[in-house]
């Protein structure tokens, strides 16, 4: 689990690397619980959560990333920002807090070995095992 604080300590956001996989996919790890302060919001905390992630993911020696997300929702943007591909939707995959249903979208990242930016300075990024 990956944690964001602003400068006087304070969390500010999350995202989950699930690197336990099934025996054949070692190579594999799932992103998930992704979650930003609305305080903090559209100042780049998500994008530094998920550059500081691909750097843990190659460290763990993963080599291919998957998440979902719900369709049309303001992370499709981020994630496609960030360099990964929409795989597909599938609809009426999950429920709104509201008990509606809605369509889920897929998305991977295959990870090379480039280098990625530096995050921004304000932000001090932790990492803990569940
Ligand atoms: C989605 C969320 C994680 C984004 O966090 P953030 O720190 O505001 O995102 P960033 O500032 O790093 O934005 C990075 C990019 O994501 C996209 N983005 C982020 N918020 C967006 C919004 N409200 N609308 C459209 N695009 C958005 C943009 O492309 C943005 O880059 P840009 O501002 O240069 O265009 C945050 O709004 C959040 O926690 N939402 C509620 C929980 C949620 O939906 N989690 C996702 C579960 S899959």
């Amino acid at each position: 689990m990956l944690i964001a604080e602003d400068r006087d300590g304070s969390i500010v956001g999350t995202v989950q690397l699930i690197t336990a996989q099934p025996e054949n996919q070692p190579h594999r790890a799932d992103v998930a619980k992704m979650l930003v302060h609305r305080k903090v919001r559209r100042r780049g905390v998500a994008h530094a959560l998920m550059s500081e992630l691909d750097r843990i993911a190659r460290e763990e020696k993963k080599s291919v990333l998957v998440l979902d997300t719900v369709t049309g929702g303001d992370t499709e943007r981020l994630y496609q920002r960030a360099g990964w591909q929409r795989v597909g939707s599938v609809p009426n995959y999950a429920l709104m807090t509201d008990g509606a249903l809605c369509g889920t979208t897929f998305y991977c990242k295959q990870l090379g070995s480039r280098r990625q930016s530096a995050h921004r300075k304000y932000l001090k990024i932790s990492t803990t095992c569940l």
